[in-house]
């Protein structure tokens, strides 16, 4: 097998139609922010059915301004979940405001409510939740608390662009909903992201705050519309988004349903392929609920499967299956517990997944013999390393019981 047979974890789909418009694109001699942005933008809106979406430079910006246009800053608390990128803490931080964790419900992986509820100090001004892997957290239960304890919602939607919770679309409950397209993400530009807000005005703050702080449209100051002044009214950031990548992302968001089949059928062969194996697949969706199938994460228990997560990694590397970690908790981070004291061991839910999770291939760019293989890989792994752990099972055991063999393995 040669490298070039390595399966790249998050590979994404680009297809022709990409390639062509970012040609068009570059041959129109504006790459920058522009006109396919603002087409990018508006059937973004459209596919979310909400008319205020701004495109931004990524998900970490889009997060960044919704904090900030939420008016939040040094001295409040945003409560979010420690089962996530780091990304979502650091907007917070970015913002002047402090991260509060509340641990997950070990099952779904998305913030526990009830904890939400017994982090909720005089300063807490918002909830932060990520909709983990593409499933939904519990909007019903977030939007409650946030309207009952009057505090803004902002999701991290990076997950979760086809995400539904009872019939509304993820990033459509909150004051904000960020979304992500990078690279690995299920509609990528590369780098990438999107804020839907709920009225005009926090729009056109983000938008303004997402390019250096100047007045309204003002990347249309070079257009054959004549120049046009712009006044710097705040100071802003420089986390526009180009046509270059819009040119990507307009195509790519036209094959989402498509993309998101092709994961779920990945999904449901890998749940049929482990089903018998000694491993935790991931919960099943919701009732009345879409999944986005942005990840699809194992659990290695090491008593259980064998093997250790980290060993497993280096298996599936070695046998050029590309894996993820989505994530180690966010208190295992030395910075934060420098910055913040946090302890890992405080947030034993996300602590436990943290230690165990392995994110595998899939993505809708798969062919049938990489789904193939990935399973083949997975599965031989497991009954060999857990049939290992039987059978030397086995020898302590008889080596206790002076050579007489006992059919129960130590667990
Ligand atoms: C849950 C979560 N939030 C935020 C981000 C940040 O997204 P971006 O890379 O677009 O800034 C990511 C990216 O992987 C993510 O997975």
């Amino acid at each position: 097998m040669s490298s070039s047979d390595f399966i790249v974890f998050g590979a994404p789909k680009i297809d022709q139609d990409e390639i062509d418009e970012a040609v068009r694109c570059l041959e129109s001699g504006w790459i920058g922010t522009g006109p396919r942005v603002a087409r990018f933008e508006k059937e973004f809106g459209s596919y979310k059915g909400e008319p205020f979406a701004a495109a931004v430079s990524s998900c970490t910006a889009a997060m960044h301004l919704s904090v900030l246009a939420a008016g939040i800053g040094a001295g409040d608390e945003v409560i979010t979940t420690p089962m996530t990128f780091c990304a979502t803490v650091n907007a917070i931080v970015h913002a002047g405001a402090t991260p509060v964790l509340a641990d997950i419900d070990p099952l779904t992986m998305n913030i526990d409510p009830a904890k939400v509820e017994e982090r909720i100090t005089a300063k807490t001004k918002a909830i932060l939740p990520v909709h983990f892997a593409g499933r939904a957290a519990n909007m019903d239960a977030l939007t409650e608390i946030a309207t009952r304890r009057g505090l803004k919602l902002i999701e991290d939607c990076a997950h979760a662009i086809e995400t539904e919770y009872h019939g509304r679309k993820a990033g459509t409950f909150g004051d904000f909903g960020c979304f992500s397209f990078y690279a690995t993400k299920n509609v990528t530009t590369g780098e990438g992201g999107m804020v839907l807000t709920k009225n005009e005005e926090d729009l056109a703050r983000i938008k303004m705050l997402a390019l250096h702080g100047m007045s309204k449209d003002a990347w249309k100051r070079f257009s054959d519309e004549g120049y046009k002044h712009y006044f710097v009214v705040e100071t802003g950031f420089k986390y526009n988004m180009m046509d270059l990548q819009a040119a990507l992302g307009i195509h790519q968001l036209r094959r989402v349903e498509s993309n998101w089949l092709r994961r779920e059928e990945i999904w449901r062969q890998y749940n049929a392929a482990f089903g018998g194996l000694p491993v935790t697949l991931p919960a099943a969706p919701e009732a009345n609920t879409r999944h986005a199938y942005h990840l699809y994460t194992i659990l290695i228990d090491d008593k259980r499967a064998g093997i250790g997560r980290d060993e497993f990694l280096d298996e599936m590397t070695a046998n050029n299956v590309g894996v993820g970690v989505h994530y180690l908790s966010v208190p295992e981070h030395p910075v934060y517990q420098e910055k913040f004291g946090w302890r890992p061991e405080d947030y034993p839910n996300a602590l436990s997944v943290g230690r165990q999770t392995v994110s595998l291939p899939l993505s809708a760019g798969l062919t049938d013999a990489e789904v193939s293989r990935v399973i083949e890989v997975v599965r031989n792994t497991i009954i060999v390393k857990s049939k290992g752990r039987r059978s030397n099972g086995l020898r302590l055991k008889s080596r206790e019981q002076n050579g007489q063999l006992c059919a129960q393995p130590l667990t």
